[in-house]
């Protein structure tokens, strides 16, 4: 120990008296020279960049959390990790990721969305690469729809130019304009580059509630045939799906070639909720709300909630949406 001690003071000494030969201003320069890789060392882990530090996916992380968080959405979960993992873990995907969500309303596509963001940005959905649209807030007039779609084009060019692993969610897709979604469409395809700027890491979600009463109905066939909701799987969903987004005159798959050009990777169905789950939510809320979970108190706000059929009540009706301000009132 002593005798380092004394070679690092030798060591310091020498040093110094080397740096005061040199003229004052090169010593300047490589005393400011570290301080400017100090500053950007500081900057990178200070602020958000487009890089390995920030944008990470781990995929145990997202099965994790899926399994743990998402209750009663066993096909979707199988679905979106696989299609989430496979496409982080290929280094050349050959286009975009896409996926399409669908179901009933508060049975979790937005809180999934929120799990994926999480699982590939260190800053989840607060992240300056993850880009939410809301088709009723961000672009309510039809009269605009010229000036949306050039600004959304530019958006979305620009974005991807800035970091290549940029994330777009684009929620209440079934009210957006044929016109809107047929204007993203380019950077959904196999193209290798648009104008020189490359799109195929990027991720697009959308979410919607089109085919959602196609899924219950299936949800509630297997109930009223008397078996296990587990037992349901992707291909009981699928043709319901892709039927009720082609019939559907008023959403805006309708009219475009998304489907046509098989540019949507997953349609991934979201089941509509039952009792044990609007309870599992109950508790989960309670729990983030830093309460102890009281069986009682979620048993008794699940069982004041609004169930359908009228008769059968097996689904939620609002799904576990209203659960963490109804629980204030039972609490
Ligand atoms: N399957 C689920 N598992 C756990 N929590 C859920 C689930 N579904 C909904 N939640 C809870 O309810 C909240 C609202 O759900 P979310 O916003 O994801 O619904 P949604 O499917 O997007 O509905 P909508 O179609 O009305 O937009 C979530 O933030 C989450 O806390
Ligand atoms: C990935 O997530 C798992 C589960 O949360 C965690 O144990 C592991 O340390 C993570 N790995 C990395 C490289 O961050
Ligand atoms: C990125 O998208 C946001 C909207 O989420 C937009 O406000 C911003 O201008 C876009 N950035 C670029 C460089 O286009
Ligand atoms: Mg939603």
């Amino acid at each position: 120990m002593k005798a380092s001690g004394s070679t690092l003071l030798r060591y310091v000494v020498l040093t110094s008296a080397l740096v005061g030969a040199f003229e004052p201003v090169s010593t300047a320069v490589v005393a400011g020279m570290g301080a400017a890789a100090l500053g950007r060392k500081l900057y990178h882990y200070l602020y958000e960049n487009c890089d390995g530090n920030w944008i990470n996916f781990n995929s145990s992380a997202l099965e994790v959390d899926l399994q743990a968080k998402l209750f009663g959405q066993h096909v979707a979960t199988r679905v979106i990790l696989k299609a989430v993992s496979g496409f982080m873990n290929n280094e050349n995907p050959k286009k975009p990721l896409v996926l399409s969500l669908h179901g009933w309303t508060g049975t979790g596509k937005n809180f999934v969305s929120q799990l994926i963001a999480e699982s590939i940005y260190r800053k989840g959905m607060s992240s300056g690469f993850v880009h939410l649209f809301t088709a009723t807030a961000h672009f309510p007039h039809e009269m605009h729809l010229e000036s949306y779609k050039t600004q959304l084009q530019q958006w979305i060019k620009g974005n991807v130019t800035n970091c290549p692993r940029s994330m777009f969610i684009f929620d209440e897709m079934d009210k957006m304009h044929p016109g809107l979604i047929d204007s993203i469409k380019p950077y959904l395809d196999y193209y290798e580059t648009l104008d020189g700027v490359s799109y195929r890491q990027a991720i697009f979600i959308f979410l919607s509630n089109a085919g959602g009463e196609n899924i219950v109905q299936v949800a509630l066939d297997f109930w009223t045939a008397g078996r296990d909701r587990e037992e349901i799987e992707l291909k009981h969903l699928e043709t319901a799906l892709s039927l009720s987004v082609f019939n559907n005159k008023n959403s805006g798959f309708w009219h475009t070639s998304l489907i046509d050009k098989n540019l949507v990777d997953y349609f991934v169905p979201f089941l509509p909720l039952e009792y044990k789950h609007v309870v599992q939510c109950g508790m989960a809320e309670m729990h983030a709300k830093g309460r102890t979970p009281d069986m009682d108190v979620v048993d008794q706000m699940a069982r004041d909630m609004s169930f359908f059929p009228k008769e059968e009540r097996v689904f939620a009706r609002q799904g576990c949406k209203v659960i963490s301000s109804r629980l204030d009132f039972y609490i």
